[in-house]
C-alpha cells in the first residue's frame, strides 16, 4: 500500500534556510531516502531522475495555468481573458499543437537567424565598446531578444518599440505582485492580440519567409491552426522567448565574470560555444524550477499523491546531481558532455519549444561577447532580480573590459 504524501515526515526547506544557493545546497545534501521535501507551494523533487520521471509522466499537468490562482488572483475578467496556452495545454490538445508547430521551431529554422543574431550583438557592443564599460544586463541582455523575436515573426523594424513594451507588460504575469498589475497585463494582451490578428491577415494575403507564415501554412492531415491558436502561439513565443533568453545570457556572463580563464578560452575557441551554452545553463540556469499538479491520484515511488497535489520540480538542483554530472559543483566549458542533457529547458511533452532558437541565440552571443569584451571584470556588485517563481537573472551587471581589441 502506498503511503499518503501528507502523512510522510518530510524535510522542510524555507526562506529561513537562506538564499537560493543555500536552499539548493541543503536540498542536495539530503540523504538518499529523502527524495521528497516540502517547499514553497507544496512538495518538491530535486534529483535528476525524479525530475525527469515527473516531467515525462502525463498525469502530472503543467501548473503554469494555475499561477494566478496560486497568487490569490480572483478577478473574473482576468481569468476569462487567459487563453489556454500551449504551456498549460495537456493531452490530445497539446499533442496536436506540438505536431502542428514543431517544424516551425526546428534547429534549421533557428539557424537561418544566426547571421542576424551576430549583427544584433555587434550593434549592441558597438554602442558600449568605446567606453570599455557596460551594464551587461541593461545594455546587452535586455535589448537582445526583441529584434530576434521580431525578425523571427516577421514584424517590421519600426514595430520593435511596440513589441518591447507589450512583451514587458505581458511578462508581468510572472511577477510576484502580478495581482496588482492585472489591468496593465490585460491591456498589453489586447494590444498584442489585435496586432497579431492584423499581421496574420497580411501574411494570409502575402506569405513571407517567417515564423508566422510557417505557422499559418502548418498542416497535418488536413488539420490547421485556427486564428485564435495562431494568436496564442505568437503570445507564447513572446512570453516564452524574451525574458528567458535575456536572463540566461545574463546568468552566463555573470558566471564567466567569475571565471576569466574560461571567458578567454571561449574567445580563442568559439568552437566551444555549444558546450559552453550547455554548461552555463546547467550551472546557472535562468529557469530554476517548474511546477506540476496531479490531474488524478498518482502513485510514485510508493507514495500516493492525491489529485490536485502541487509538486515543484527542482531543475537547478537536478542540474547539480552527482549521479548524473561527474563534478557538478565545477564550472568547466571543456568538460565532456554528460550522458543526459542539462534540465534548464525542462523535459517531457512541455520541453522548451524554443530550445533550438535559444541555443542559437546564446551560441552566437557568448563567443562574440568574449571576443569583443576581453579582460571582462566586474565593476561593482551584481544586482540579482528578486527570487520568485519566474525567471532569474541579473538586474544589473556592471563590467569593464579592454576595448582595444
Ligand atoms: C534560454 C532560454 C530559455 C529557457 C531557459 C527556456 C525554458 C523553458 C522551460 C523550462 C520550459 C518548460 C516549462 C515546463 O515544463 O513547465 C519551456 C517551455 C516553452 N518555451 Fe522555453 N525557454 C527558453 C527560450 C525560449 C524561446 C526562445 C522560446 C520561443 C521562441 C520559448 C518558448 C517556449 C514555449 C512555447 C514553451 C511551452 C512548450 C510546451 O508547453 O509544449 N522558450 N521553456
Amino acid at each position: 500500500m502506498p503511503t499518503l504524501v501528507h502523512e510522510l515526515e518530510l524535510p522542510t526547506i524555507t526562506e529561513a534556510d537562506g538564499d537560493f544557493a543555500a536552499r539548493r545546497d541543503k536540498m542536495l545534501a539530503l540523504g538518499d531516502d529523502q527524495w521528497l521535501a516540502v517547499e514553497g507551494f507544496g512538495y518538491t523533487v530535486h534529483r535528476y531522475d525524479d525530475c525527469v520521471a515527473i516531467l515525462r509522466d502525463k498525469r502530472w499537468h503543467n501548473a503554469s495555468g494555475r499561477l494566478p490562482e496560486l497568487f490569490g488572483v480572483t478577478d473574473e475578467r482576468f481569468m476569462e481573458r487567459q487563453q489556454v496556452s500551449i504551456l498549460s495545454a495537456e493531452g490530445d490538445t497539446h499533442t496536436r499543437l506540438r505536431r502542428l508547430v514543431g517544424t516551425a521551431f526546428s534547429p534549421r529554422a533557428a539557424d537561418r537567424l544566426r547571421p542576424f543574431m551576430r549583427e544584433v550583438v555587434n550593434d549592441l557592443v558597438d554602442a558600449v565598446a568605446p567606453a570599455g564599460r557596460a551594464d551587461i544586463a541593461v545594455d546587452i541582455c535586455e535589448p537582445y531578444p526583441i529584434p530576434i523575436i521580431c525578425e523571427l515573426l516577421g514584424a517590421p523594424k519600426e514595430d520593435w518599440q511596440f513589441f518591447s513594451r507589450v512583451a514587458n507588460d505581458v511578462l508581468e504575469i510572472f511577477s510576484m505582485d502580478m495581482a496588482s498589475k492585472l489591468d496593465l497585463i490585460m491591456t498589453a494582451q489586447d494590444d498584442l492580440d489585435e496586432y497579431t490578428q492584423r499581421m496574420i491577415a497580411e501574411r494570409r494575403d502575402k506569405p513571407a519567409e517567417d515564423l508566422l507564415t510557417a505557422l499559418i501554412a502548418a498542416e497535418e492531415a488536413g488539420d490547421k491552426l485556427s486564428n485564435d491558436e495562431l494568436v496564442m502561439m505568437v503570445n507564447a513565443v513572446i512570453v516564452g522567448g524574451t525574458d528567458t533568453t535575456r536572463n540566461q545570457l545574463g546568468c552566463a556572463v555573470a558566471l564567466f565574470a567569475e571565471h576569466p580563464e574560461q571567458w578567454a578560452l571561449l574567445a580563442e575557441r568559439p568552437d566551444l560555444a555549444g558546450r559552453a551554452v550547455e554548461e552555463t545553463m546547467r550551472y546557472a540556469g535562468a529557469v530554476r524550477g517548474t511546477g506540476r499538479f496531479a490531474s488524478e491520484d498518482i502513485e510514485y515511488r510508493g507514495v500516493l499523491f492525491p489529485a490536485g497535489t502541487f509538486l515543484g520540480v527542482g531543475l537547478a538542483e537536478a542540474n547539480r546531481d552527482d549521479e548524473m554530472f561527474a563534478e557538478p559543483a565545477r564550472f568547466d566549458i571543456t568538460s565532456a558532455a554528460p550522458p543526459s542533457p542539462q534540465l534548464t529547458f525542462g523535459s517531457g511533452i512541455h520541453y522548451c519549444l524554443g530550445a533550438a532558437l535559444a541555443r542559437a541565440e546564446l551560441q552566437e552571443a557568448l563567443p562574440l561577447l568574449a571576443q569583443r569584451m576581453p579582460d571582462l571584470r566586474l565593476d561593482g556588485p551584481v544586482v540579482w532580480k528578486p527570487e520568485g517563481v519566474g525567471i532569474f537573472g541579473p538586474a544589473a551587471l556592471p563590467v569593464t573590459f579592454d576595448p582595444g581589441h
